[in-house]
């Protein structure tokens, strides 16, 4: 793709700024300021979209339609590898409206000094460059890659915060101590590490997702002995952390012998549907190692039923229609996948239908605690059982299509 210089984008950042601030994302000056006065297509010189069938297509971001789009609350995928068997997104830059929202959330005042984890595309530490000067920003990134072009177009546009290459899970102990932390990409738990370089009275904002899709972004204040906080109302998603010494895990063949037919109340995809659920059903034995996805239908490509799937080849299928709040069950497989769902709900159900915000967690060196309304409430320990997580968690994308997992006596 071609890189063309680029001279009217203030008034598209300008416009994105006003809209942000009309959609009560963001609310403080100087961060109307910060995003009028960044140009965010620096920091997507290549972006990916996906299509309808969930397939990273490139876009032109250099075109003007291509430019009207980068200065619009999108999430680009700005880099895709291949998996084999499919692509993965290993990094993007994350949607303005979530990141503002977020940074406002994270009650940043000036001269605080701020560390990111998750440099990405270097678009964040910019934000925060231009909001508190770029001596008192730090940003981590496990991709020196990323790294390296993150330092260079934050040097084209004036800013120099500390960018370091390094596995964020350990924070930035040299830099340290911080008043804020922001972790933009999701953590099964959070590393105490980060509690330990953050000041007492400090904030951390995490997304903690204990499985994929399972969790939300947590505002965490720290204590003398521990964070503390509770979810936000919104919900938000980010990339897996992921480190060096992750390994792929073994995909699931799905046995088609001993299929289960069945009807259930749940909504066919809780993951998208009922994300409070989908988070309580892995505090009730749905496995760690499960995969999400969508059969689609092979001659019009449309989805027709939600499906889980782990590698002991236990699958669960839900027709996305229902009738009379009752959708088919097909199941297969040794491990009853969709009870979790079922008891998860009843759950939720059993505690009046709980909002985020009634959600809270409590981190100390021993021990993480999900908990319902105080802490002293109904409570699970993180991680709900032994992590095995790979691949990428994204915010409003759309699942991996799963027809070539489907098991031949399937039918839905
Ligand atoms: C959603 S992107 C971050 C977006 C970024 N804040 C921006 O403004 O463009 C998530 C980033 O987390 C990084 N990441 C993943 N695992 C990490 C780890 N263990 N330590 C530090 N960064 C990590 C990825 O390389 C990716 O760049």
């Amino acid at each position: 793709m071609t890189t063309q210089p680029v001279t009217d984008w203030a008034p598209r950042a300008q416009r994105l700024a006003d809209l942000l601030v009309a959609h009560g994302d963001v609310h403080h000056p100087a961060w109307r300021s910060a995003v009028a006065g960044v140009p965010r297509h620096i920091f997507v010189p290549a972006a990916y979209q996906q299509d309808g069938i969930g397939t990273w297509q490139p876009v032109d971001v250099t075109s003007p339609s291509g430019l009207d789009l980068v200065y619009t609350p999108t999430t680009f995928i700005t880099a895709v590898v291949d998996g084999g068997t499919h692509q993965e997104a290993v990094s993007s830059s994350t949607k303005p409206d979530l990141m503002l929202r977020m940074l406002e959330a994270l009650d940043v005042h000036d001269g605080h000094k701020v560390l990111e984890i998750g440099t990405g595309t270097g678009y964040n530490a910019a934000l925060l460059s231009h909001r508190l000067g770029a001596n008192l920003v730090f940003s981590v990134d496990i991709d020196p890659e990323l790294v390296h072009s993150a330092r260079n177009r934050l040097h084209t546009i004036g800013f120099r915060p500390t960018l370091v290459s390094a596995d964020g899970a350990g924070g930035l102990p040299e830099h340290a101590p911080f008043d804020r932390i922001i972790a933009t990409c999701s953590v099964p738990a959070v590393p105490w590490a980060w509690a330990e370089q953050l000041r007492v009275g400090g904030k951390i904002l995490v997304d903690v997702k204990v499985a994929r899709e399972a969790g939300n972004l947590v505002l965490l204040h720290r204590h003398p002995d521990r964070l503390e906080g509770r979810f936000t109302a919104r919900w938000g998603s980010f990339m897996a952390m992921r480190h060096h010494h992750d390994d792929t895990s073994a995909s699931p063949h799905p046995r088609s012998e001993g299929t289960r037919r069945r009807t259930t109340t749940i909504p066919p995809h809780p993951w998208w549907d009922h994300r409070l659920v989908w988070l309580l059903a892995q505090f009730q034995g749905l496995p760690a190692d499960v995969h999400i996805g969508m059969h689609l239908d092979p001659d019009t490509r449309k989805p027709t039923a939600s499906f889980l799937s782990t590698p002991d080849g236990s699958w669960v299928a839900v027709s996305l229609t229902g009738s009379q709040g009752q959708y088919d069950v097909l199941e297969g497989g040794p491990t009853a996948l969709w009870d979790s769902l079922e008891r998860a709900h009843q759950v939720w159900l059993a505690h009046e239908q709980p909002e985020w915000t009634r959600l809270g967690l409590t981190v100390t060196p021993q021990r993480q605690r999900l908990w319902i309304d105080t802490p002293a409430g109904t409570s699970w320990s993180l991680p709900p059982r032994s992590q095995n997580r790979t691949g990428s968690t994204l915010g409003d994308l759309k699942p991996r299509p799963t027809i070539s997992g489907r098991p031949a006596s399937m039918s839905m």
